[in-house]
């Protein structure tokens, strides 16, 4: 459980003279639930997009069992085991259900263009078990009635769903969810983070989450790291995040002594 899957060392991403993120260090172990959480604008989705490839840090390191991914392009982040959700929902809307979690399977496909062309038999066999393996997916995230709707006309809450499985079809083994839960009413957010527990103990992931969901992010979370105007100013076991004087001060000012009212 302690070994680092990835490492963020010394990671800034500057846009203009804005510090995004501003020297960042941190571990994600195999295995692990690790949740990030700050305030809007803490730089939360920009760790996100420079392990991603979709920035390269303006300085530091980013590395994946080993690999550097600083120079990689998303495709090939993807390809080694990196997937992700994003904040704003971006589904194939029209495709549908089926469709979209095919299309994310195409990266570990085996088959070359002419065999695909030519639908030989390696690609129509490989065609039947994507279908098959898609549809196991589905299952297990509950969408399999919906195989055949267009994504667009999902329940919202099952939207955020399709985007995990979506992650998933790449097999990834890291999987990066950027306020998974938001726009979802109580009772949807209790279910999306009891599969997300459900995921990483049957599928033997490594989750980084992000979460404005304070409640969601203490009761899931097996570590927490908290950004702040683009700096990690705290990491720790929940327990030891809520307790924290930095963070209270940041961010959890009001929660926190409203519980401690109440309590
Ligand atoms: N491509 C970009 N160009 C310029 N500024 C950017 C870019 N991307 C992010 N920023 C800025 O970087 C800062 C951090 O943004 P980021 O989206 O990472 O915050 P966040 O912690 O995810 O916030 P939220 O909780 O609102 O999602 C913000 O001030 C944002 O405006
Ligand atoms: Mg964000």
């Amino acid at each position: 459980m302690s070994e680092a899957i990835l490492k963020v060392d010394k990671v800034s991403m500057h846009f203009g003279g804005l510090k995004a993120v501003d020297n960042v260090s941190f571990d994600i172990n195999q295995g692990e639930i690790l949740s990030l959480i700050g305030p809007n604008g803490a730089g939360k989705t920009t760790v996100f997009n420079v392990i991603t490839g979709v920035y390269t840090p303006t300085l530091g390191n980013v590395t994946f069992k080993g690999v550097n991914l600083n120079l990689l392009k998303p495709y090939k982040v993807t390809s080694l085991g990196i997937a992700r959700t994003f904040q704003n929902i971006r589904l194939f809307a029209q495709l549908t259900v089926l469709e979209n979690i095919l299309l994310a399977m195409h990266c570990r496909r085996k088959t070359n263009l002419l065999e695909s062309v030519f639908k030989l038999p390696r690609y129509r066999y490989e065609t039947k078990e994507c279908i098959q393996k898609a549809e196991e997916l589905l299952d297990y995230m509950g969408l399999l009635g919906e195989k055949l709707e267009q994504a667009q006309n999902l329940p919202y809450g099952k939207q955020r769903k399709l985007e995990i499985a979506r992650a998933m079809a790449t097999d990834a083994e890291l999987l990066l969810l950027d306020e998974p839960a938001a726009g979802m009413n109580p009772q949807e957010t209790q279910e999306l983070m009891g599969l997300i527990r459900q995921i990483r103990k049957d599928l033997n992931k490594t989750i980084f989450l992000i979460e404005h969901d304070m409640k969601l992010v203490m009761g899931i979370s097996d570590r927490i790291i908290v950004f702040d105007h683009g700096q990690l100013i705290a990491e720790g076991l929940p327990e030891e995040i809520r307790a924290n004087k930095r963070v209270i001060e940041a961010y959890l000012g009001k929660e926190v002594e409203d519980n401690a009212e109440t309590e």
